[in-house]
């Protein structure tokens, strides 16, 4: 017999409310009081960005997805399991950017950056989207900072000023205990015999199911393995210092002359290779003591516009988490007592006040002066309240004797002090109070 469907009584279907909405796995909505540190950071990577030179650009939050799948790899993480992607109604498939510099090399080849003098220095902000097991410091959303330097000669000084606009921004916003981890992978010439040295001894030895994998298809991800089968196996396996061209050790040598010139710490690493293939000669990471999770990473790319089709155009580059900044330097005391503008707190008493009291609230920012307010609030001891509550030094008070008599009460929200004044001459008496 087949089974009858019980209704569900139309009173028992309205109780049942739907479950509340939850941002997307790994995703996270910026409220207005983590801001405060946010835009603290952002300014300051700003200040750097400007005071090294370089542009700032953005590009899209899409992208065709044949631009990761050239650029990056496809047998990279990013391309193989991390990338969203979504077909439009046109039939274009599109990825939302897993990272931003083949987006800024698309865009210089696109636009003929070429033509402009060179390098281009470029850095950029924005939202970067990666389908990774979500934990702390690491996101399905999350926002890099980029510092690239495209164009010009492949000059080992631009490699070392990537790393140093990256150290000093780190330095600034207060992260402490870094370290500079930094690796050549050589280049086309001399990279290959390395690959079949590494191959080599990978073969001989008993390794996970994703390496025996990346054998064939990308043997120096072998090196980037965390699984516990291969970590001994790391240990053992041949150095990329050993097999570098003479171009390619020079090249490495110098890069690491300028970070002794301005005093930058580094440590050589011999098994970073870093998760994209478009990276060739310096690799580099950067640590805070305590954390495995990377705050910046980058390196020399030179065959990417290559490799998306376009000229040879020698570039450098580097992008910075900040969500692990921002984690990283939360407690440090210089973030604790940020010092705050302090803003007057309009109060009105009736509905004329209300109106009169937003033209007033216009003649405050025509002289570029904060204030508060709590207009959608009626009554008198709460709009109060909210004063003493903002650290408001000053409230002023506008009832309907005042409005009428085209005049305002200053109230010293200290000692409760109050004086009527003309209302045509409290922006400037406001301003007095402040200064004093
Ligand atoms: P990446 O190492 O994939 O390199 O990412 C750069 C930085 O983004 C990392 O060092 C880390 O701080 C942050 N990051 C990566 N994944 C996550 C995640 N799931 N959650 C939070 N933060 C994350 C690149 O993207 C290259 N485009 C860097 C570059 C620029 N190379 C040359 N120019």
């Amino acid at each position: 017999m087949p089974a009858i469907k019980k209704e569900i009584p139309k009173k028992d279907k309205e109780a049942v409310k739907p479950e509340l909405f939850q941002s997307p796995k790994g995703m996270h909505d910026i409220l207005p009081a983590e801001w405060i540190l946010r835009d603290k950071v952002y300014k300051v990577a700003k200040e750097i960005a400007e005071f090294y030179n370089f542009s700032k650009i953005e590009t899209p939050i899409l992208e065709n997805v044949e631009l990761f799948v050239r650029g990056v790899g496809e047998v990279t993480d990013i391309v193989e399991k991390e990338m969203f992607t979504l077909r439009t109604k046109g039939g274009d498939k599109l990825a939302l950017r897993p990272e931003i510099t083949a987006p800024v090399m698309r865009s210089y080849l696109q636009h003929g950056s070429h033509k402009l003098p060179q390098p281009l220095k470029l850095y950029y902000l924005g939202p970067v989207f990666r389908h990774e097991k979500p934990q702390a410091g690491r996101y399905r959303q999350f926002t890099q900072l980029g510092f690239e330097i495209v164009g010009g000669e492949s000059d080992p000084l631009y490699d070392a000023q990537s790393i140093i606009a990256t150290y000093r921004f780190l330095e600034e916003v207060k992260v402490k205990n870094m370290t500079v981890q930094i690796n050549s992978i050589g280049c086309r010439v001399c990279r290959p015999n390395y690959r079949r040295r590494l191959v080599e001894y990978y073969k001989k030895q008993k390794i996970c199911k994703d390496c025996a994998n990346r054998l064939d298809k990308n043997p120096l991800r072998l090196l980037d393995c965390k699984n516990e089968i291969c970590a001994p196996v790391k240990i053992g396996a041949p150095s990329i210092l050993d097999s570098l061209c003479s171009a390619c050790k020079a090249h490495f040598k110098e890069v690491l002359e300028f970070l002794d010139e301005v005093g930058i710490p580094y440590s050589l690493n011999s098994h970073l290779v870093r998760g994209l293939d478009y990276y060739n000669r310096t690799v580099f990471e950067i640590f805070t003591e305590g954390s495995d999770l990377a705050l910046a990473s980058g390196g020399r790319y030179d065959y990417l516009a290559e490799m998306l089709g376009g000229r040879a155009t020698p570039a450098t580059g580097v992008a910075v988490g900040m969500e692990r900044i921002i984690e990283t330097v939360r407690a440090d005391t210089a973030y604790q007592n940020h010092r705050f503008r302090p803003k007057v707190f309009l109060i009105h008493v009736g509905e004329v006040t209300k109106k009169k009291g937003l033209a007033l609230i216009e003649e405050f920012r025509r002289e570029n002066m904060p204030i508060l307010e709590a207009l959608g609030k009626d009554s008198l001891s709460a709009q109060l309240e909210r004063a003493a509550k903002m650290k408001s030094p000053i409230a002023l008070i506008f009832g309907q004797k005042e409005a009428y008599e085209e005049s305002i009460i200053i109230r010293d929200m200290e000692n409760g002090v109050q004086e009527s004044v003309p209302l045509s001459k409290v922006v400037e008496e406001v301003k007095r109070r402040l200064k004093a």
